[in-house]
């Protein structure tokens, strides 16, 4: 690995590295007065316990910005192994059906009004908090509302893939 370096890192090369890293896929829905939008999203974190933040990341380019800042109120989809096809749609490139339409898959409504991918590995539904911005994307942090746990395993996203959790050797106990 390369020693830290004085220039500016270039776009593609933090891109490049970051792609390494191995997260969970979400989908982010919202719905209310600017309408119903969801976005499939790897930057997802756990902020606080008391009281309970989630924050996420959002291309400030995104459709998906005027609905969240419109309707103040979103749920985080941590999805499980077999909703991969959310993902695909999520994300603009499902292989059936048409990008970001939530008339392909099967939906729950939350407490909140919110629509909960089914089957999913746990979901928070959250009104928002705070927002910032922080370079070419907008953080938002959720007060969580409502928090489901499932019973799937995650699907993971690592080097441009998706992928499946396997247990690591020697985690028998
Ligand atoms: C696995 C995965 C993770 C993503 N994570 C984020 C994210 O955290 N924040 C974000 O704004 N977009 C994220 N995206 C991109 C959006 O889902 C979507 O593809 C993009 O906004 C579509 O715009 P484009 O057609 O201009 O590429 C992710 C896409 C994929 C496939």
């Amino acid at each position: 690995m390369n020693a830290m370096v004085k220039e500016p890192v270039a776009a593609a090369d933090f891109v490049s590295a970051m792609g390494l890293a191995a997260t969970g896929v979400s989908v982010v829905t919202t719905d209310g007065p600017m309408g119903r939008f969801g976005l499939t999203v790897s930057a997802v974190s756990s902020v606080s316990a008391e009281p309970p933040l989630v924050l996420v990341c959002i291309n400030r380019k995104s459709p998906a910005i005027a609905a969240l800042d419109g309707n103040g109120a979103f749920a985080v989809n941590l999805l499980a192994a077999h909703n991969r096809a959310y993902a695909e749609t999520f994300s603009g490139r499902p292989k059936e059906g048409n990008p970001f339409d939530f008339a392909n898959h099967d939906w729950m409504m939350g407490e909140t009004g919110l629509p909960l991918v089914t089957e999913a590995t746990a979901a928070f539904e959250c009104e928002t908090f705070q927002s910032h911005d922080a370079g070419t994307h907008r953080i938002y942090v959720g007060r969580v509302i409502a928090a489901h746990r499932g019973d799937a395993e995650p699907l993971v996203y690592c080097n441009r893939a998706y992928r499946r959790i396997t247990s690591h050797e020697g985690n028998d106990r």
